[in-house]
C-alpha cells in the first residue's frame, strides 16, 4: 500500500519548541526513514485566515517564517513537498462538497473548535469559515490520499471528524477517499509541552514560548526563568517534579548522551528526579542542564536557518515547486471525487448521448 504523509501548521507565528517535540522532530524522522512514498507539509494560510481575517498581513509575513523553520529543522524539499494551502484551490472545492456531509451540531461538538471559540471570545460571533475549518482540514488530508497524519494531540478531534467524513463520503458515493491514521508523539512529555511559565500550552499571546529561531542568550534567559516547583525554596527542600516545567522539558528533550556529557554523576533522568524529590538538588543546576540540552538541539537549527535566511528567493521557489506538485495531486483527487459524485458532466458518456 502507498504510504502518504500530510501535515501542516498555521502560519500565525514562528514555530516553537512545542511544535518541535510535538511534531516537527517526528516529521523529519519519518521523512528520513524512507518508508513513505509521498510527503506533503502544508503551510495552512487559508486556515490561519479563518480567525485572522482582519490581519492577513500577519499570515502573509509568517509563511516564510514557518518555511524557514521547516527547512532549518531538516525537512528536505527533495523528499518532502513544502507548500502553501491557498495555492491549491482544489482544497476549497473539496471542502464545499464535504460540507454537505457534516451537521452543524457535529461541528459544535468538536472539542477543539469548542475550546478555540472560548479562547477567542467568539461565542456570540463565530465566523462561518472558522466554524467549518475542521471540514477544510478533512479536505487537506484527503486531497493527498494521506494515510498518516503526524500531529499533536490537540488535533485528534480534527482527525476523528475527517475519518467520519471519509466514511460518509464513501458510503454515499462509493469507495473513493482514504481513511487517514493519526500519528501522535510517543513520549508523554512531548504530547503537551507546557509553556516556560508552567501553563498548559505554549502560546505566543502568553509570552511563554521558546522559539526555534531564538538566539542563544534568549534561550538561556528563558530557561533560567522557567517555572519550577514554587515550594522548592531552599536547595535542601524536597522538590516536586510533577507540574515542574523544567523536568517536563528534560523528559521531552534530553537524551542519555546529554546527561552523560553534562551531569555524568547521574545515570538517568530518573536518578536526577529522585534526587530533586529527596531534596539537596537546586533548581539552578537542573536549569543549567536543560539550557545545555536546549542549546545542543537548537544551535544546528539556528545555523541552518541563517543559511536559508540569506536566500529567501530560494525559499519561495521551494514553496512554489511544492505547491505545484501538491496541486497536481489534489486535482487528481478532486477528479475522483467529482466522478464518484457524478458531477463530472463532460466526461460522463452515459449523460452525453442523443435523446431519441
Ligand atoms: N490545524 C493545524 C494546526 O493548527 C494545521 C492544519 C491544517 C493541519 N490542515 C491540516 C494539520 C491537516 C494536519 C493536517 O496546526
Amino acid at each position: 500500500m502507498t504510504k502518504i504523509i500530510l501535515t501542516g501548521d498555521r502560519p500565525t507565528g514562528r514555530l516553537h519548541v512545542g511544535h518541535y517535540v510535538g511534531s516537527l522532530r517526528r516529521r523529519v524522522e519519518l521523512q528520513n526513514s524512507g518508508e513513505y512514498d509521498e510527503i506533503y507539509i502544508m503551510i495552512a494560510d487559508a486556515q490561519a485566515l479563518t480567525d485572522n481575517a482582519d490581519n492577513p498581513e500577519k499570515v502573509r509575513q509568517n509563511i516564510v517564517e514557518v518555511a524557514l523553520d521547516y527547512l532549518s529543522v531538516g525537512l528536505d524539499p527533495a523528499k518532502s513537498n513544502l507548500f502553501i494551502q491557498s495555492m491549491v484551490p482544489e482544497l476549497t472545492e473539496l471542502s464545499f462538497y464535504y460540507m454537505n456531509l457534516v451537521t452543524v451540531s457535529r461541528l459544535q461538538r468538536n472539542p477543539t473548535v469548542k475550546a478555540e471559540i472560548q479562547m477567542r471570545n467568539f461565542e456570540t460571533s463565530i465566523p462561518v469559515g472558522f466554524f467549518t475549518y475542521p471540514i477544510s482540514q478533512a479536505a487537506d488530508i484527503t486531497a493527498f490520499k494521506a494515510t498518516t497524519v503526524p500531529v499533536g494531540e490537540d488535533q485528534m478531534p480534527m482527525l476523528e471528524q475527517c475519518q467520519e467524513i471519509v466514511h460518509k463520503f464513501n458510503a454515499v458515493y462509493g469507495e473513493t477517499l482514504i481513511e487517514p491514521k493519526i500519528l501522535l508523539p510517543d513520549n508523554e512529555a512531548c504530547m503537551r509541552l507546557p509553556g516556560t511559565d508552567g501553563k498548559a500550552k505554549m502560546s505566543k499571546s502568553l509570552g511563554n514560548c521558546i522559539y526555534l529561531s531564538d538566539d542563544e542568550e534568549s534561550v538561556r534567559q528563558k530557561v533560567m526563568n522557567m517555572f519550577t516547583d514554587p515550594d522548592h525554596l531552599r536547595v535542601s527542600d524536597p522538590g516536586k517534579v510533577e507540574g515542574n516545567a523544567v523536568f517536563t522539558y528534560l523528559r521531552a528533550f534530553a537524551k542519555p548522551e546529554h546527561l552523560a556529557e553534562y551531569l555524568p554523576e547521574y545515570q538517568s533522568l530518573d536518578e536526577l528526579e529522585a534526587h530533586y524529590k529527596r531534596g539537596g538538588l537546586g533548581d539552578v543546576k537542573v536549569k543549567k542542564l536543560l539550557n545545555s540540552v536546549m542549546q545542543d538541539i537548537l544551535s544546528p537549527i539556528r545555523a541552518e536557518r541563517k543559511k536559508w535566511e540569506n536566500d529567501i528567493p530560494a525559499v519561495y521557489e521551494i514553496l512554489k515547486k511544492g505547491s505545484e506538485v501538491a496541486e497536481r495531486k489534489a486535482a487528481q483527487t478532486l477528479a475522483d471525487v467529482r466522478k464518484a459524485m457524478k458531477i463530472d458532466y463532460f466526461n460522463d458518456k452515459s449523460l452525453i448521448k442523443d435523446r431519441m
